[in-house]
Parts: C-alpha cells; sequence; structure tokens
C-alpha cells in the first residue's frame, strides 16, 4: 500500500511540500486548507502534471481532515508567513492558534503520524504541537536546519566556486536571528572553511544566512521563502519513508542535552522510520555553546507566552 503524506497549509511551501512528494513519488497526498477552493484546485493542478512528470500517486484537496485519515506523516505549514519588518516572532500569538486547531485534528484522524512542523516561529510552533498532539517526542520534528543550513552552503559555495554538493555546514539553535551556524563544523570535501576563508568572509556570510529568510521576505514583499523551504520539509519526511536515516540538523525537544530542557532547539538528528531515532550532542567550544544557550533562551521566551495560553 502506498504511504500517505497530509499536507496542512496550500499556500506556497505547502503546495510546494506536495510537488515535491509527488514529484518523487513518495506518497499520496492530501492538501488541506481553511480557505474552500484553493486545496482542491491546486491539488487537481498537481495531479494533472502526473501524466506529463511520470508519477502514479493521487493528490487530494480538502477543507477538512476526514480525508487525511491514518496519514503516515503529516507536514505542517499553515500559518500567516511574515511581511518586510516582521520577525518570526511577530507571529506568535496568531499561529499558535492555527497550529493548535490543525494538530487537534491531525491527532484525531492521523493518531499514529509523524509531525513535521514548517509554520513560523518555528521552535515555538513545535512546542504547541507537541504539547496539543502529546505524542512522543521522537514523532514531533521541525523544520528549520536544513533550511539554514542550505542557505549556508549555497553562499559557501558561491564565494568559493565550488559544487553546492561539496559543501557541508552545520546551523543549530532556533530558526530565529539568534540561529548557530557552526563555523568549526562546516567545510568543502573535508577541508575546514576556516582554511579556505578569511575570518572576515566567513563573518558576512555567517549573517547573511541568519537573515536568510529575511533576505527573501524584503524581495517579495507579501510572504517568504517556500522553494527551499518545502525542500528541506521533503527531504524530512523521505528520510522518515524510506528509513534512510540521514543525519540532518532538526528542531528537536531535548531533556538535558546541550544543557537545554524542555525546549525544541535545532540540532543534528537522525530520521528514520521512527522519527527522530537519535539526537547527536556534539562537543561544542565555549562559545559555541554560549551561542547556543542564547538561542535557546530566545526560544525559552516565546515558549513562555505560548504555555501560558495553553495552560
Ligand atoms: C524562512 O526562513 C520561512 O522561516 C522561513 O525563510
Amino acid at each position: 500500500m502506498r504511504k500517505k503524506i497530509t499536507v496542512v497549509g496550500a499556500g506556497n511551501v505547502g503546495a510546494n511540500c506536495a510537488l515535491r512528494v509527488a514529484d518523487k513519488e513518495l506518497a499520496d497526498v492530501v492538501l488541506v486548507d481553511v480557505i474552500e477552493g484553493v486545496p482542491q484546485g491546486k491539488s487537481l493542478d498537481l495531479l494533472q502534471s502526473g501524466p506529463v512528470q511520470g508519477f502514479d500517486v493521487t493528490l487530494t484537496g480538502a477543507n477538512d481532515y476526514e480525508p487525511t485519515a491514518n496519514s503516515d506523516i503529516v507536514i505542517l505549514t499553515a500559518g500567516f508567513p511574515r511581511k518586510p519588518g516582521m520577525s518570526r516572532d511577530d507571529l506568535l500569538l496568531a499561529n499558535y492558534d492555527v497550529v493548535r486547531t490543525a494538530t487537534e485534528q491531525i491527532v484525531k484522524y492521523s493518531p499514529n503520524s509523524i509531525l513535521i512542523v514548517v509554520t513560523n516561529p518555528l521552535d515555538a510552533m513545535c512546542q504547541t504541537a507537541y504539547m496539543v498532539s502529546k505524542f512522543s517526542k521522537n514523532r514531533v520534528i521541525g523544520m528549520a536546519g536544513i533550511l539554514d543550513s542550505a542557505r549556508f552552503r549555497t553562499f559557501i559555495a558561491q564565494e568559493l566556486k565550488v559544487s553546492v554538493e561539496n559543501v557541508t555546514a552545520v546551523v543549530m539553535g532556533g530558526h530565529g536571528d539568534t540561529m548557530v551556524p557552526v563555523v568549526r563544523l562546516s567545510g568543502v570535501a573535508g577541508i575546514p572553511l576556516t582554511e579556505l576563508m578569511d575570518q572576515a568572509t566567513i563573518d558576512a556570510i555567517v549573517t547573511r544566512t541568519r537573515n536568510g529568510g529575511a533576505e527573501i521576505v524584503k524581495y517579495l514583499k507579501t510572504g517568504s521563502a517556500y522553494y527551499a523551504p518545502s525542500a528541506a520539509a521533503v527531504e524530512m519526511a523521505e528520510s522518515i519513508l524510506k528509513d534512510k536515516k540521514k543525519v540532518l540538523p532538526c528542531a528537536a525537544y531535548l531533556e538535558g542535552e546541550y544543557g537545554i530542557n524542555g525546549l525544541f532547539v535545532g540540532v543534528p538528528v537522525k530520521l528514520g522510520a521512527r522519527g527522530i531515532e537519535q539526537i547527536y550532542q556534539v562537543k561544542l567550544q565555549p562559545e559555541e555553546q554560549a551561542m547556543l544557550q542564547k538561542s535557546a533562551a530566545a526560544v525559552q521566551e516565546l515558549v513562555d507566552v505560548i504555555r501560558a495560553k495553553h495552560g
């Protein structure tokens, strides 16, 4: 039997997730959105690309969750995107309600699913989905680190004029201004970044990575990035469905790892059939650990607001 992925939110991120899942023939897709006609129209359009692209999966649009029943994975993208000048944190209260309502429905119809959260502010929305779903911590995972690392990798490859495939990069921490691109763990074909670039160039790339989402919001004006975010979410879904056990930076619920407790923060994890199968605790240098703590503190501030609302 084919696998089933529900994508909640038929906006740009959601529709591109559906497109990528179909193109990779990973699973049947149900696209859900509150706006009548949009998930139906987009999924029908996507379905009709099947004969050209050569995929045999079904795509269905819906305004309710009944057709999503027994999904293996749910990718949660619904929510308001930011506009120029807004931070991801400005979306907290509006998107809390969206994620809470969606999660209640996901639990009702797909109690055994694995949840991939994409909605911003990412780490706080993971916490919302985790609290509402009461799923085990390995089944609630946030998409951020792959996207942030992909931006870091892109800028490194551009600067050095090398293949992006040779560039590895690690970005940890919350998906916000305090994210932690770990330069020491990044490089090209095993060559440390510090041997390939001077410090000023590295610093500029780190800053551009931290502002990577805002750079795109500034161009688009009416919303935020969606091609790279959807690619990242679908890489996670693929690793889980195929039990590939890829090691990827994702937002995971930490219980003491890196000295962080009871909070979703981006760290390297192994993604397989059970969701998060391992959290890797890399030995960090004191200044890296301090940056991670600062980033976790920024996530904690948002989570405190949500906890007060959640009761
Ligand atoms: C980004 O960084 C939307 O948060 C997403 O572009």
